[in-house]
């Protein structure tokens, strides 16, 4: 078997060692004689599969008694809707830092939602190639929202924006979850999108502060009401089991690794392989700012779109997989996420060396 350098955006890598287990546990799981995607959600076997991970997730977050975690389904797309409707009432305002497409789309639904939204910060001049440092707040906010990495354009959230202690800060995870140690008791809300570093498509774990969850409205459809969802411990209706008991599985391996500190130890030495090159090279360039740069995203530049097609297809005929740009900015784009191997890293990294001077 050989598997491929996967620089996916997401779905991404998962870790061989979980996928080895899954695969182990596939048909018969613990000797229950049957499969976790057989199972029952309301079973004794299936209860203790979530009631794991809800545990693991609450212990990596590092203040986890504060929170209440929930496993939803609908992608991380879904909350860009429940988060308004759950938390902005009609006389407040959703505030935005938009950093990106997807903060757009999250802010563009508060608006379709019915609420009144206010950009507080942009970095939409520079197309989305900084984080901004500064924000305005409208009149009475129901929350800041951020978007800790940017997906796309490759910038991420080194220092969270300080908020005023009436202000709620909420943050969309996806694409930088888990990869480093961030502050988490400074949120009351998190919502993570599994398919980027905790496992596979389909499931979207959401944190919310125990003492935020008083300012719920609540009267809103069952199924877009958070209070729905935390009351029944995620199985008011079927969950997604088995992307849940694999999130569990990788939780497990975060922590194994070493836990958070040691997990942004080793994405920083990946993105060096790559950041290394951007920086010494004139044949590649890097689209966004220093200082601001993501470790999990790193879109590029080579000299022509010739030349970055022609890469993309000479790395895929070197088992370096899914180089390609988002289709919305084009160019070359290497997603390293936790579960990418070091080894994947060096290789891009000898792989860019050697186009570089074949082609230069
Ligand atoms: C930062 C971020 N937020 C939200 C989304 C949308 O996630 P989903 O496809 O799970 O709805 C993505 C998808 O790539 C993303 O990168």
């Amino acid at each position: 078997m050989t598997r491929v350098h996967n620089f996916s955006a997401g779905p991404a890598v998962l870790p061989e060692s979980v996928l080895l287990e899954v695969q182990k546990e596939l048909i018969d799981w613990h000797g229950a004689g049957l499969s976790v995607m057989e199972m029952s959600h309301r079973s004794k076997e299936y209860q203790s599969i979530i009631d794991d991970a809800t545990a693991t997730a609450l212990r990596l977050i590092g203040c986890g008694d504060n929170f209440d975690v929930i496993f939803l389904g609908g992608g991380a797309s879904m909350q860009f809707l429940m988060l308004p409707l759950n938390f902005c009432p009609e006389d407040k305002v959703a505030n935005y830092i938009n950093t990106g497409a997807w903060s757009t789309s999250a802010l563009k639904e508060a608006v379709k939602a019915g609420k009144k939204m206010h950009v507080a910060a942009s970095s939409e001049d520079k197309e989305f190639t900084y984080i901004p440092k500064t924000y305005q707040l409208s009149e009475n906010p129901a929350y800041l929202h951020i978007t800790t990495n940017n997906t796309i354009r490759g910038t991420e959230y080194y220092e969270i924006p300080e908020v005023p202690a009436d202000v709620p800060l909420v943050a969309d995870m996806s694409s930088n979850f888990l990869s480093r140690p961030y502050d988490f008791s400074k949120f009351s809300l998190i919502y993570a999108g599994a398919q980027k570093n905790i496992g596979p498509a389909g499931v979207t774990v959401v944190f919310i502060r125990k003492d935020y969850q008083e300012k719920l409205l609540g009267n809103l459809p069952t199924m877009l009401d958070y209070k729905t969802h935390i009351s029944k411990g995620s199985m008011f209706n079927t969950p997604p089991c088995f992307p849940i008991y694999v999130v569990g599985k990788v939780l497990h391996w975060i922590e194994d690794f070493g836990g958070l500190k040691e997990m942004e130890k080793h994405n920083k030495e990946k993105a060096a392989y790559v950041y290394d090159i951007l920086d010494s090279s004139n044949f590649y360039r890097g689209t966004v700012v220093k200082e601001d740069r993501s470790l999990m995203n790193i879109p590029f530049r080579l000299p022509t779109e010739e030349l970055e097609a022609k890469f993309i297809s000479e790395a895929k005929a070197n088992r370096m997989n899914n180089l390609k740009g988002h289709r919305s900015v084009g160019g070359c784009r290497a997603s390293l996420y936790n579960s990418l191997p070091m080894e994947s890293a060096k290789a891009l990294n000898s792989f860019m060396k050697e186009f570089e001077a074949a082609n230069k």
